[in-house]
């Protein structure tokens, strides 16, 4: 008779109930591919009593998810609670210290705290595992560590947040303002508990800064993405971008360069037959570059249930193996702390702003553009009956470092109505 791998579960909502789901139907299953049974021994919650859509009644019951990290009958922490610090982080160090195996789906964790919890990992020869933290279902950093370990990567990107993607979809589909399909996601309850945490591009800010951390063997460093979210794209940005051609989207871009690590999450516009282009709803899209594999495009559900738990899965089937690599596939003490650096990559930029309805208002603001070094390629006033007007400029590819000066004089323009948008027009 096989040992069994023993889990304890904290956390039974959308993700621990999936997996206490998996873990009961497809007992056998999950038998042969693990080389031995994988049984739940103990969960914990903060309620007892809520109905979690499974019956959990043969399992101890813990109330304090430390108390069920380091139980003698636990091998595998399944941390499925979130947060980046309080019980989570508690719970993982804690199971860590007693030399048990973590699964988590925690990205806000690894992102702040990820260093010393691989540290800890490595330190304890214990497996640390978070396949289900970054685009749900789709197994990236098996292949990002795995896969494509002979490889020297040379980019990562994608988009990870699916929330956004639904919310700029939807915009797009449906003609409906940012406010309204925002509600829509809340009711459909697609939003963290934290809707910033989506909208403001955090949470996929979160999870470009681990695979970059994997990607490039750097320590991870969420501190240094340049974030940016979609609260301020509105339906006319939507309709302005398809009318040239492009679709909104919320892009992460990692990349390292001669001057450091790139890191951006922001929303760009993308050509609209392109794969990113025709990424619908909540589905996630990673494009990982290496120098043998060229392009590698991983599509698929990038949150719920069922794709959340399936990768939660995987990691528990690896654990049960015996496979054990290092948490961000190259020793905690071996990465280095990279430097970090903005993109100079040079780009056309989508600007969008109201100007005050005024004789030499377009004016000012393009010599503040040609200023700046920025040649226009396209600009469109379009009809208005306010005393302010809606413009519309498209400019010739040019650096941030060049956009961010004209946009800083444009700030003191007296002719300025409302600061501009401006997002990047990615064609590569
Ligand atoms: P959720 O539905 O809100 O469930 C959280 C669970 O944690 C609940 O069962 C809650 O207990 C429990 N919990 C919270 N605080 C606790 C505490 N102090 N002590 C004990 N239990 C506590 O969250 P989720 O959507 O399943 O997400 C779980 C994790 O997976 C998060 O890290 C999230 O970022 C990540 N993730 C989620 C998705 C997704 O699609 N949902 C996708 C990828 C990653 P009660 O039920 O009793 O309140
Ligand atoms: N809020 C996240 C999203 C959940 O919308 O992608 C999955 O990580």
């Amino acid at each position: 008779m096989t040992t069994p791998l023993r889990l304890g579960i904290a956390g039974l909502g959308t993700v621990g109930a999936g997996v206490v789901k998996i873990v009961r139907q497809k007992a056998n299953l999950l038998a042969d591919r693990a080389g031995r049974p994988v049984t739940i021994t103990a969960v914990s919650a903060r309620s007892r009593d809520k109905d979690r859509g499974v019956n959990i009644s043969a399992y101890a019951w813990e109330d304090d998810p430390v108390a069920l990290a380091t139980r003698d009958d636990v091998d595998v922490l399944v941390e499925l609670m979130g947060g980046s610090d309080g019980p989570a982080k508690a719970a993982t160090e804690a199971a860590l210290a007693a030399g048990k195996h973590v699964v988590t789906a925690n990205k806000a964790m690894l992102a702040y705290h990820g260093q010393a919890l691989a540290e800890a990992a490595e330190a304890a020869g214990a497996a640390l595992r978070f396949e289900a933290a970054v685009a749900g279902g789709i197994p990236v950093i098996k292949a990002l560590a795995e896969g494509l370990a002979g490889n020297d990567i040379t980019r990562v990107m994608g988009v990870m947040n699916g929330t956004c993607n639904y919310i700029l979809t939807r915009m797009q589909s449906a003609g409906l303002p940012y406010e309204d399909v925002f509600e829509e996601a809340r009711k459909l309850g697609y939003l963290e508990a934290d809707p910033s945490l989506d909208v403001g591009g955090i949470d996929a800010g979160h999870k470009l800064a681990l695979l970059a951390a994997i990607a490039f063997g750097t320590r991870v460093n969420f501190g240094a993405v340049a974030l940016e979210g979609i609260e301020r794209i509105t339906i006319d940005d939507i309709r302005h971008a398809d009318h040239l051609g492009y679709r909104i989207k919320l892009l992460g871009v990692a990349q390292m360069t001669g001057r450091g690590l790139e890191q951006r999450m922001s929303p760009c516009l993308v050509p609209k037959h392109s794969p990113l282009g025709q990424l619908e709803g909540g589905t996630n899209m990673v494009v990982l570059e290496g120098d043998q594999v060229e392009q590698i495009v991983l599509r698929g559900p990038g949150a719920g249930e069922g794709p959340t738990a399936s990768a939660v899965m995987g990691d528990i089937i690896d654990i049960a193996r015996g496979a054990r690599m290092p948490v961000f596939g190259v020793p905690a003490a071996d990465l280095t702390q990279a430097t970090s650096a903005r993109t100079t990559a040079p780009a056309p930029y989508y600007l969008r702003m109201a100007l005050e309805d005024k004789p030499g208002a377009l004016a000012k603001v393009a010599t503040v553009l040609g200023d700046a070094g920025i040649s226009i390629d396209r600009m469109r006033q379009t009809r208005h009956e306010a005393r302010t007007a809606p413009v519309l400029i498209v400019t010739h590819s040019t650096t941030r470092a060049a956009l961010d000066e004209a946009l800083a004089a444009m700030t003191g323009l007296d002719v300025i109505a409302q600061p501009p948008v401006a997002l990047r027009i990615e064609t590569a």
